[in-house]
């Protein structure tokens, strides 16, 4: 998110907490009838600026919100993808180094691989985003590679 604020010459620290922020209610509410939207009460409760909280409860596939700002968008579009291609570098000897979008994809159309990522998911948000699925893996993989370390993924 941090990558895609700096490159869209938007607010780096905001989006940044915005993605940070979407999922810290998981824990305490795991089910779909409660998560994100009690999260989002307490974010409110606490002050956070409308367009974080908005943006959090928008990529909530079951809320069915519409994703009408860049912050939705992209938040929404990196999500399952980060986390997918995060698994991708973990089962490589050379973690992100690399890895190219053609075997992200590849990955992708396996369904047992990290079957938890919804792909239909990963395929909206590069379109939401309005980029080609190669550009925006190739992307997220610039983007983690700074931070690959801290990921456990170097
Ligand atoms: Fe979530």
């Amino acid at each position: 998110m941090r990558f895609y604020a700096a490159r869209f010459g938007e607010d780096v620290e905001l989006w940044g907490c915005t993605a940070l922020l979407h999922d810290f209610d998981y824990e305490i509410h795991p089910t779909l009838d409660e998560h994100p939207q009690e999260g989002a009460s307490i974010l409110r409760d606490e002050g956070y600026p409308e367009e974080v909280i908005e943006a959090v409860l928008s990529h909530a596939e079951h809320l069915e919100l519409p994703r009408d700002t860049p912050l939705k968008k992209t938040l929404f579009a990196c999500d399952e993808l980060s986390g997918f291609v995060h698994a991708c570098a973990l089962v490589r000897p050379t973690g992100l180094e690399g890895l190219e979008p053609k075997s992200v994809r590849k990955k992708l159309e396996q369904p047992s691989f990290a079957a938890g990522v919804h792909r239909d998911a990963v395929y909206a948000g590069a379109e939401l985003l309005g980029i080609g699925l190669d550009e925006h893996i190739a992307n997220v993989v610039a983007a983690l590679r700074p931070i690959a370390k801290e990921l456990g993924i170097e």
